[in-house]
């Protein structure tokens, strides 16, 4: 548990370099591990994210934190849309040049870049999606107005992050997952890179949440810009999608 909570208090103090290292060993493995630990759910609730962004038909959108590609190949695949996708780590982002090669690689393009000052002037971009990430960094309002702000006035914007179930005896049940069976899950599936993400996630999630209730998240998303803010959880509630549109 001091390990544990340890890690979270890192990816406090320097979230940028903590990302790099937390992601560096993952991105080989990272699509399917992704689906195997989280018992395919991560699959449902990508697909949920990106229903809301395909439906606007964009024609160009940005996905932050892209990671090895599969939410930008998932909009590709759902949409007629160009895409950039920007993440800070180069590692991810080879990954996601090698997967994008199969058939994509003439409607997807990769930045490396921080979500904290993205490389694209003022609406810029039809839509933006962005997956596990408000975890990963200082000032989550300060990232959801940087990331508004490269948005067409009416483009949406939508998102897809981990969530702690509001019911108890569910609540129980994903914490033991989380505190015990993930890190075990991913050391014996992934490595020792794995365990590390496995053992950070659980109280990472939490931390979060007590620091950042989703009450307060979708506050930050309208003091940002964003309007019309919805969201719904998914799978018991450890998964949650919300999506708005850009404030004229
Ligand atoms: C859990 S992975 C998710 C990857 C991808 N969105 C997906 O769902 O498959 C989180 C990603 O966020 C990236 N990341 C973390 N902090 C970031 C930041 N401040 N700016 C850009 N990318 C960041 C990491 O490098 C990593 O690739």
């Amino acid at each position: 548990m001091i390990i544990f909570n340890r890690r979270v208090r890192a990816s406090r103090r320097r979230p940028n370099q903590f990302s790099r290292e937390l992601f560096a060993p993952l991105p080989k493995k990272y699509n399917s591990l992704a689906q195997v630990l989280s018992f395919a759910q991560d699959r449902r609730w990508r697909t949920e994210m990106i229903r809301h962004v395909a439906s606007s038909r964009p024609m160009l959108a940005l996905d932050v934190a892209c990671g090895p590609g599969a939410v930008a190949i998932q909009l590709a695949r759902s949409s007629e849309a160009k895409i950039v996708g920007v993440d800070l780590s180069p590692e991810m982002l080879h990954a996601a040049s090698e997967n994008i090669a199969h058939g994509y690689a003439d409607r997807i393009w990769l930045v490396r870049g921080h979500a904290e000052e993205l490389p694209f002037p003022d609406a810029t971009f039809d839509a933006l999606t962005f997956t596990y990430l408000l975890r990963y960094v200082a000032d989550p309002q300060a990232v959801l107005k940087e990331l508004a702000r490269v948005v067409k006035p009416g483009g949406r914007i939508a998102s897809l992050e981990f969530a702690v179930p509001a019911r108890a005896h569910w609540r129980a049940l994903w914490w033991i997952y989380t505190r015990v069976v993930l890190p075990a899950a991913g050391l014996l599936t992934g490595g020792r890179g794995w365990m590390n993400v496995g053992s950070f996630l659980g109280p990472s999630i939490s931390s979060h949440y007590r620091r950042y209730p989703i009450d307060w998240t979708v506050d930050a998303w309208r003091h940002a810009g964003i309007d019309h803010v919805e969201w719904r959880t998914m799978s018991l509630g450890g998964g949650l999608v919300m999506w708005g549109y850009r404030a004229d």
